[in-house]
């Protein structure tokens, strides 16, 4: 059995998204003491964002005319489209950057789209948590309601585009603790945090098949 572990913090010692994704990484390691681990950290390893263009490119020229740049490019999507497909679960851990996704992880995105084909669905029917994590609040009611533009853009790449199996757990107000301005949603938060590692390790379980 194997695993793909994503990661998508720039700051992986002291990630709340990769805090929750362990829990449930460690329930599906506990069900599969054999099984495999594969892992892909896009914020420590950062993919090089023109690999995408170079794919891209390539697509619209003979294979005879590619360049080595367009060549590895393309490598690499296919490498990346693979370890997708060939997951028997998934665990993806990605944070709110600037109200959405990072460069890093639409690179990422971008080049497995490129190497699988548009509508692939790589994860078709494979069990996947999606641990995201936000710094602020944006639930009906809050000020910014709706500018999580993240979450859905996940939950339509791979539930819809690529067809996983999907279980979103999602904490908000990680910032809460440390900002000023956040007092008052202190206790709303560390709530959301109990929370969201009860989910982590329940989401854990199920992908384990447990
Ligand atoms: C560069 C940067 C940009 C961020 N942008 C936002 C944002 O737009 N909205 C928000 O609510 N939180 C934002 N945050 C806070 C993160 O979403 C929050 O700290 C989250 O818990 C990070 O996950 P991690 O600990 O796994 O890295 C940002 C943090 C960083 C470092």
């Amino acid at each position: 059995m194997n695993l793909f572990r994503l990661d998508a913090s720039i700051l992986p010692g002291a990630s709340t998204s990769a805090e929750i994704a362990d829990l449930a990484e460690a329930e599906w390691t506990a069900a599969h003491p054999g099984g495999t681990v594969v892992r892909r950290h896009l914020g420590t390893d950062p993919l090089p964002a023109e690999a995408w263009t170079n794919a891209t490119l390539a697509g619209f020229a003979p294979e005879e005319q590619h360049d080595e740049a367009q060549r590895r490019a393309l490598e690499l999507a296919a490498a990346l489209a693979e370890e997708l497909q060939s997951a028997d679960a998934a665990i993806l851990a990605v944070p709110l950057y600037n109200y959405g996704v990072s460069q890093h992880f639409k690179t990422w995105t971008d080049l497995v789209i490129s190497g699988a084909g548009p509508t692939t669905p790589v994860l078709k029917g494979t069990p996947t948590v999606l641990v995201t994590s936000l710094g602020g609040g944006y639930g009906p009611g809050a000020p910014r309601h709706g500018w999580d533009h993240s979450t859905p853009y996940l939950e339509r790449v791979l539930g819809d585009i690529w067809g996983a199996d999907l279980t979103v757990v999602k904490r908000e107000l990680t910032l809460a603790a440390t900002t000023p301005g956040m007092e008052g949603l202190r206790d709303l938060a560390a709530e959301q945090h109990r929370q969201a590692l009860a989910a982590g390790r329940e989401a854990g379980r199920a992908i384990a098949g447990n």
